[in-house]
């Protein structure tokens, strides 16, 4: 059985006060025995929300690292650190960071090897943008970014990696791929992980669909076989469409 997860990506949201309001609210809720709910907050609010948190089945997660232990990388954070205070599972390679900050494959690469040589979690993003899938060229990008990023990395850490399909043109635009065109993905990037390592380790790989989720379509695409939950952007930042969100299973 593969884990189903609803992580939700704040970004650069949430102050000291809004984190308390949201994570306050977020704790009062029925989270579900069989799904893993996570909150992605700024560095500044990790530790907060780690006590926050405590004793609560959500776990705190971080949206970014730097792949190197530590040095001259004034504004960066290393995996280290973020163990350092408990934060196991980091999200590497969203769209923000790829496009806003640089960040090609051969880059993230590096970093979730770091991550994974920290022992960590790491949540994987990719997706085409709107221009390469009105070519049909989708499949090729998608491909290409989980080769480069991913391919080579032996098959006993894919035990820690968790991907997230994130359609460019469907994040923060209201606008969602459809659960069929999740599905399709979904069930290629399964076929691709089973044709580089195998069978038994594509099966038992997370893999959450990002782009607009909304707790009037969470239910309809979470019910797709190939989709095992989501990566929430701005609805994560509502406590009850989040809430409503992870209870859509
Ligand atoms: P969105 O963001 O839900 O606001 O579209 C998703 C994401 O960026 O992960």
């Amino acid at each position: 059985m593969r884990d189903k997860i609803v992580a939700g990506n704040w970004k650069m949201n949430n102050d000291q006060y809004q984190t308390k309001e949201l994570l306050s609210n977020l704790k009062s809720s029925k989270i579900p025995d069989d799904v893993r709910v996570m909150v992605a907050p700024s560095f500044t609010q990790l530790s907060q929300s780690k006590n926050l948190l405590n004793n609560t089945n959500i776990s705190v997660i971080a949206q970014n690292m730097n792949a190197a232990h530590s040095g001259a990388y004034t504004g960066e954070i290393s995996a280290d650190m973020l163990k350092g205070i408990e934060v196991n599972t980091v999200i590497i390679g969203h769209s923000e960071r790829r496009s806003i900050f640089n960040e090609s494959d051969e880059i993230l690469k590096e970093k979730v090897k770091a991550a994974l040589a920290a022992d960590m979690e790491v949540i994987f993003c990719f997706g085409e943008e709107l221009q390469e899938r009105k070519t049909n060229n989708h499949y090729k990008v998608v491909a290409n970014q989980l080769k480069v990023a991913l391919f080579e990395l032996p098959e006993i850490v894919w035990k820690n990696l968790i991907l997230a399909y994130e359609p460019v043109w469907a994040i923060g635009t209201g606008e969602t791929a459809s659960p069929q065109q999740a599905q399709e993905m979904h069930a290629y990037i399964r076929k691709l992980i089973a044709q580089n390592y195998n069978q038994s380790t594509a099966e038992n790989l997370a893999i959450l669909y990002g782009g607009s989720v909304k707790p009037n379509n969470a239910k309809e695409i979470f019910s797709e076989q190939d989709v095992d939950g989501g990566l929430i952007g701005g609805a994560s930042l509502k406590a009850n469409d989040f809430i409503e969100i992870f209870s859509a299973f």
